[in-house]
């Protein structure tokens, strides 16, 4: 997440490009999202990778922390481009435009999963916590499909779907794992 703190603080300077950092942070929102869903069909394929579980809540919370920053910095875009106290009125009017609106719901997808993501919540919603943290896979999906119309980002988000995607269909296979 450094580089995500050194945006952050980059952010602040007079001449820092803001445009730039809102879709640096993006990308990372995007890998660690990405990272999370896959944890589960790469721990199934290999046994070393299983013992690794355990960082799954933790990657999870940074793809939400980074979620968050590239929110942050993107209202920090629509205050420069808005008029003095306009800035939510922008960011509403922009909301619904399928690019933002697809970012939007990502992050509240992301919502549930991140506030379960600790060891009360899990003891409070037994069977029904696994089922919170399965919102990561549409949250990505959103997020894919945000990537590829707000900045034309098709073929990165084809890639990442690709990967991420495929990788899905091993949820599907008998437990059949290999160690390394
Ligand atoms: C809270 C709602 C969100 C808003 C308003 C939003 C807004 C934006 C905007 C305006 C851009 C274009 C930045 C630019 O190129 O100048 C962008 C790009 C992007 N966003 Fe979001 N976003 C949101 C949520 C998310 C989430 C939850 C993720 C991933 C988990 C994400 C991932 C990305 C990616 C991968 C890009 C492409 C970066 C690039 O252009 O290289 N966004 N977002």
């Amino acid at each position: 997440m450094a580089p995500l703190g050194l945006l952050c603080w980059q952010a602040f300077s007079p001449d820092s490009d803001l445009d730039a950092a809102t879709a640096a942070s993006g990308n990372w929102a995007m890998a660690w999202l990405a990272a999370a869903v896959v944890m589960t069909p790469l721990a199934k394929l290999w046994r070393g990778l299983a013992r690794l579980l355990w960082l799954r809540r933790a990657v999870g919370l940074a793809a939400f922390g980074a979620s968050l920053v590239h929110l942050w910095l993107y209202l920090r875009v629509m205050g420069d481009y808005a008029e003095p106290g306009g800035t939510w009125a922008l960011v509403w009017a922009e909301a619904f435009t399928p690019g933002i609106l697809t970012g939007w719901l990502a992050l509240l997808l992301m919502l549930p999963p991140a506030l379960a993501s600790n060891d009360a919540a899990m003891r409070a919603l037994r069977a029904a916590w696994k089922r919170v943290q399965r919102l990561a896979l549409p949250a990505a999906a959103l997020a894919l499909l945000h990537m590829a119309v707000v900045h034309d980002g098709l073929m990165l988000a084809l890639a990442v779907a690709a990967l991420a995607g495929g990788l899905q269909l091993v949820r599907f296979f008998p437990a059949t794992r290999k160690a390394l």
